[in-house]
């Protein structure tokens, strides 16, 4: 904005201004502070089209906003078109049409993350009556963890966004109600939707119930409950942010991972910088490092190929070694005879672009 704003008191013609301008408050300010002539929206248009419709008739809050993923950029380069991570609708404008349902169904959401909330608020806007359960207070499941770190924070817009959705759209929701598939029979839906999301994987020899051993949910949410010296356990997208988080709450942390990548998840250029954020915050790490027990603040590991017996000392260890789909509700609902479908996570772990993606689709064929 300040550079816009320099070169336009240097030049004698207009003077347009770009990169991350987000919505209608900022481009309003900068016109009106004369900081340039023009704004010019990239992805915050790829993940609202309707933005300055919206703008216009002071629907502020329904806009969905970009996060600033770069899902867009990077899905131009691995897959040749543009993908959104939360505008399922992108490069989708035929397949993504909504039409008003051909007959009105109940239909019962369990899990109330990206995945429930978006077939949720699609399904009731198509003239269905929906019902979404949640089990914990407030909708957005596991992007409430992905957003605590400080640079992930514009994650919560799904969540805002959502939450409007689900009101315009007249969804019923129950928060706090974990349901399980007797109180669901006795709803009679005709439609059952399962997103009831992923849980951490625990290990035998490493469980939450050891002395010591944390869960990456309690390390992001409570820092200041794990140990000064602490080691985390995995190395991927997970493990890469919550050994960032603990070493900006000012934890000596190590990241040891058994394969011989860190953060194989992300792509290159995300990748690279969540790497040098972990160098310059003193995080050691690991690689090739198979985790084999830990006692006694002490975690034993096998290095390398010849598999060298090594004990690295630790007060604490929080787990990080991966999500696998909470999905206990699918096969006693189904034995029932009830149509019942399952999206997001609760299939395979993955991401909020896929959670989306799933929900949409589903809550246009139901
Ligand atoms: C720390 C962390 C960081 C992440 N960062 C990113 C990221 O940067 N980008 C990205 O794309 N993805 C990220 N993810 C993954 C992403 O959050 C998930 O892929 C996505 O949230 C899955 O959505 P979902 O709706 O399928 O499930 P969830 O988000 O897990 O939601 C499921 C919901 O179902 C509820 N539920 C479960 N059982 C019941 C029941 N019986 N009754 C009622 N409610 C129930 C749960 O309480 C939960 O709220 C991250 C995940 C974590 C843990
Ligand atoms: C999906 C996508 C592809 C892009 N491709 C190019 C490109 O090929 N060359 C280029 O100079 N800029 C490219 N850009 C940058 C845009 O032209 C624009 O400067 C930028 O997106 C504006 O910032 P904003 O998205 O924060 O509004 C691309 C941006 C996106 C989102
Ligand atoms: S993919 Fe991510 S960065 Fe690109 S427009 Fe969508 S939310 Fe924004």
């Amino acid at each position: 904005m300040e550079s816009a704003w320099r070169i336009k008191q240097a030049v004698d013609i207009p003077v347009m201004c770009v990169g991350r301008i987000n919505g209608p408050v900022l481009a309003e300010e900068i016109l009106r502070e004369g900081k340039a002539d023009l704004v010019c929206m990239g992805r915050a248009l790829l993940a609202d089209p309707d933005l300055p419709r919206k703008a216009m008739e002071g629907r502020l809050e329904e806009i969905r906003r970009c996060v600033a993923c770069n899902t867009c950029i990077n899905s131009i380069f691995k897959k040749g078109r543009v993908e959104c991570l939360v505008n399922p609708e992108l490069g989708r404008e035929k397949e993504m049409v909504t039409r008003r349902a051909p007959k009105k169904r109940k239909v019962v959401v369990v899990g109330g993350g990206p995945a429930g909330c978006e077939a949720a608020w699609v399904a009731a806007s198509r003239g269905h009556d929906v019902f979404l359960y949640e089990a914990a207070e407030e909708i957005g499941g596991q992007i409430r963890l992905g957003a605590i770190p400080t640079h992930k924070k514009e994650l919560l817009n799904i969540i805002r966004f959502h939450k409007r959705q689900l009101e315009l759209s007249g969804v019923q929701c129950f928060m706090g109600r974990p349901v399980g598939p007797e109180e669901i029979a006795e709803m009679g839906p005709e439609v059952v939707i399962l997103a009831t999301g992923a849980k951490p994987v625990e290990l035998p020899f490493l469980n939450r119930k050891m002395k010591g051993v944390y869960t990456f949910q309690e390390a992001l949410e409570r820092p200041e409950s794990i140990p000064e010296n602490v080691v985390v356990a995995g190395g991927g997208a997970i493990g890469c942010e919550v050994a960032l988080h603990l070493a900006e709450w000012g934890r000596r942390v190590s990241i040891v991972e058994m394969t011989e990548f860190i953060g194989r998840q992300y792509e290159a250029m995300t990748r690279k910088l969540i790497l040098e954020k972990l160098k310059s915050n003193g995080v050691e790490m690991m690689t090739k490092c198979r985790i084999i027990g830990y006692a006694d603040n002490s975690l034993r590991c096998l290095l390398g190929e010849d598999e060298e017996l090594l004990s690295i000392e630790a007060e604490g260890v929080v787990l990080a070694v991966g999500t696998c789909p909470k999905d206990e509700l699918f096969g006693p609902l189904s034995s029932m005879g009830m149509e019942v479908h399952r999206i997001g996570d609760c299939v395979e772990p993955r991401s909020i672009k896929e959670a989306i993606l799933e929900g949409a689709r589903l809550a246009r064929a139901i």
